[in-house]
């Protein structure tokens, strides 16, 4: 058998994730207490930190709703064009809206998911990202609720994706050639 040409090395651990995650719950509670937002998620990748995101959140009014993108190509780089693969099932007029992302690499994905949904009018507009990888930011963008910055890594699990791969891990991870 040949001998596997990568091996994934854990960057954050299950555990380390879901201390982080909890505290975003916390401070979401907190800022929007006596509110009914709506999380908006960022399909595919954000739909595991999504689904553990909302069960911190101790809120007795929330909804969810799902906005799939995808960049155009299959190369590890964001191009900035974003494609709308499927929209939200309701408007969002007047509504207290928090964009839920894996991860904030270029900014180009958010920066575009932000000002379109800006056009649709909502009372409030927030984002909650797992992820942040400064060293790449091509354009600002407010990132309200941040779990963790992280360096310059191609990193894979916890939904996130190599070629549609590695979405189950459920830790997050980084390729590392062998040999
Ligand atoms: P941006 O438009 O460059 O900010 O990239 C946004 C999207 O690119 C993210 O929502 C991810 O789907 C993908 N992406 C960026 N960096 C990574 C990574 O390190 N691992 C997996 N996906 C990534
Ligand atoms: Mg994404």
């Amino acid at each position: 058998m040949l001998p596997p040409m990568e091996q994934i090395v854990s960057y954050l651990t299950a555990e380390q994730i879901a201390e982080r995650v909890k505290a975003l719950g916390a401070d979401i509670k907190r800022d929007y207490e006596g509110k009914r937002p709506v999380m908006v998620v960022v399909l595919k990748g954000s739909f595991v930190f999504a689904a553990d995101l909302i069960r911190a959140i101790e809120l007795q009014n929330m909804r969810v709703d799902f906005l799939a993108v995808r960049s155009y190509g299959e190369g590890t780089e964001s191009t900035g064009v974003v494609q709308i693969v499927n929209d939200l099932s309701r408007p969002i007029e007047n509504e207290d809206v928090i964009l839920v992302e894996d991860i904030v690499d270029t900014g180009l994905t958010i920066g575009y998911l932000l000002d379109l949904l800006q056009t649709r009018k909502p009372k409030s507009l927030k984002v909650c990202a797992l992820l942040h990888k400064p060293a790449r930011a091509k354009v600002a963008v407010p990132i309200d609720y941040l779990g963790f910055t992280i360096e310059d890594r191609f990193v894979i699990g916890y939904g996130l994706d190599f070629a549609e791969k590695y979405r189950n891990l459920p830790y997050l991870g980084v390729l590392e050639r062998v040999g």
